[in-house]
């Protein structure tokens, strides 16, 4: 077979090899002791990280919220929620961050605000054709007497896109679109004035320090023209991932608006970066939201929905390096974030389970956990040699499975209660983390108090046993990251080589690695010298779900 060589795009910026690490700040840690992580905890544990030895965390939303959907409900984008701290708190965090060399990203949610918004307060209390609607999408409804929303969608969230308002007058009024939730309402990107208050925000926070912005919803903020109608299939994911030409989702709008905010973001030194959140259904348009002049990374999804299938994750890479390299930007990879099944639970389903369904108590043909673990292990070890940008979600460095068990009554995702408890949604991958096997609520605070209940057997999982124990997974993400490090893995070129068709294989350099997605062991190289293995093994025979990094001779 003729070597083939693949090549990072190139260049000098952080974030195009930069090791990211997301931290859901109200499951991180909870230094005020009332069951919701905040951001004095987050200072209190950067050492941790530091030890992990990523390059840059990303916060997922911690600014004033009534948490209808976990903070992705922002009421005042300039301050931080009481929950999570102060600005104060947000400055200490950043202060010593950035003191530990660790870069931070905090979450930009342009798609929607609050219904608490003082712009959507005020909407509400004006007329129809206001200035203060139209920084939202307000229509009238159809049918006789507008009882009728103004056209089909569905919530992401399920149930309908429009909710209906009474007028000041008392009379049933305009209906609004929300892709989410109904206390989410979508703001009209096509109004100048909505565009200037977001690049002010922008300005608010990189003033304060900040190395760049996730930006949710990257794919949603125009609407096609005319809003047409739109069914989606019945087995579609939640975020829109599969699905070509949806009215709601990747309209070509959207571009103008990265345009200028990276121009905003370059007034600025230390190499501001935008990471976008946007679901599309291939990478060949996921990479035109990073060409040179609008965002600087973009999620990878197409990557992280890819099955434990030695073609299929082949393929995808090849596809990544090929797509993004040519709009000069570095591919991402992703494995697990606050919006899907955890990859050790997710890598060892036998039946589909779309984005956004969740796993609850109910759900029949559970993961097994075992397979699930090493996969992950295995899939993390090949992740982290290839060239671009990774990210790591909370809680994974330990291996967390999916909290499948978590009671009804807990639940808090818009999905659970909009489609009536059919799907049970993110909350199973949000639990609270595990610090200390033998503290109040696994050392997450001092309390024991627990915003979602953390299940029993984390005990095992916490990260002062996994430190102790060289074989943990805490360990295995430890070695990677420093290993990584040690070897430039970040940028440069990687060569496939040919394993046979149940191998993910190629070489960085003169360090090989394969990884084994099929069913029976593959023979190494005599010769073989391990540097990395995703779980422990003796001789020369690769077991199955396992990665290895080996140099020869
Ligand atoms: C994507 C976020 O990651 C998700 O958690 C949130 O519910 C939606 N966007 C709406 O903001």
């Amino acid at each position: 077979m003729p070597e083939i060589e693949q090549f990072a795009a190139p260049g000098s910026e952080w974030w195009r090899s930069a090791v990211i690490y997301q931290i859901y700040p109200r499951s991180f840690a909870d230094a005020s002791g009332d069951g919701i992580g905040d951001l004095p905890g987050i200072t209190s544990r950067l050492d941790s990280l530091k030890d992990l030895g990523v390059d840059a965390i990303w916060l997922s939303p911690f600014m004033t919220s009534p948490q209808r959907d976990a903070g992705y409900d922002v009421a005042d984008y300039r301050d931080v929620d009481p929950l999570f701290g102060t600005l104060a708190d947000f400055d200490t965090m950043l202060e010593a961050a950035h003191a530990r060399g660790i870069r931070v990203i905090v979450d930009l949610v342009p798609n929607h605000s609050s219904d608490q918004h003082v712009w959507f307060q005020e909407a509400l209390k004006a007329a129809p054709g206001s200035r203060e609607r139209a920084r939202y999408i307000f229509r009238d409804g159809t049918g006789e007497n507008g009882e009728l929303p103004p056209n089909n969608w569905e919530s992401v969230f399920g149930g309908g896109m429009w909710q209906r308002v009474t007028e000041a007058d008392g009379t049933p009024g305009q209906w609004y679109l929300h892709i989410f939730d109904a206390t989410q309402p979508d703001f009209d990107w096509t109004n100048e004035e909505v565009r200037e208050e977001f690049r002010s925000i922008l300005r608010f926070w990189l003033d304060r320090g900040v190395d760049g912005f996730r930006v949710d919803v990257a794919h949603g903020m125009i609407k096609a023209d005319g809003l047409p109608d739109y069914t989606p299939p019945s087995d579609a994911d939640s975020m829109g991932g599969g699905e070509a030409n949806v009215p709601y989702w990747g309209q070509d709008g959207v571009h103008d608006i990265y345009r200028d905010w990276h121009e905003l973001l370059a007034q600025y030194d230390g190499d501001r970066a935008l990471c976008g959140e946007a679901w599309l259904p291939t990478l060949k348009k996921t990479s035109l939201w990073v060409r040179p002049d609008e965002m600087h990374q973009t999620f990878n999804f197409p990557y992280l929905m890819t099955a434990w299938d030695a073609k299929a994750l082949g393929d995808v890479i090849r596809e990544s390096l090929d797509d993004f390299g040519a709009v000069g930007a570095p591919s991402t990879w992703v494995l697990s974030n606050h919006d899907v099944v955890r990859h050790a639970t997710r890598l060892a389903l036998t039946v589909d389970n779309p984005q956004g369904e969740g796993i609850g108590p109910h759900t029949p043909n559970k993961p097994d956990a075992v397979i699930g673990l090493a996969r992950a292990r295995a899939a993390t070890t090949l992740m982290l040699a290839l060239p671009g940008s990774s990210y790591l979600y909370q809680g994974e460095e330990l291996g967390l499975p999916e909290a499948m068990e978590i009671p009804d009554e807990y639940r808090q995702d818009p999905t659970w209660f909009r489609t009536k408890h059919e799907r049970y949604g993110r909350d199973g991958c949000r639990v609270p983390l595990p610090w200390e096997a033998d503290a109040p609520a696994f050392g997450f605070n001092d309390t024991g108090l627990s915003w979602l209940p953390q299940p029993d057997e984390w005990a095992t999982y916490a990260r002062d046993v996994e430190l102790a124990d060289p074989n943990s997974t805490l360990s295995l993400y430890t070695e990677l990251l420093a290993l990584r490090r040690a070897h430039g893995f970040g940028s440069g070129s990687l060569v496939w080589e040919d394993f046979g068709a149940d191998a993910v294989a190629f070489r960085r350099g003169d360090v090989h690695v394969v990884a084994n997605l099929g069913t029976a062991p593959i023979a190494l190289p005599g010769d073989a010298t391990f540097l990395v293995k995703s779980q422990p093994f003796a001789g020369s025979e690769l077991p199955v779900d396992t990665t290895v990094w080996f140099t020869r001779g």
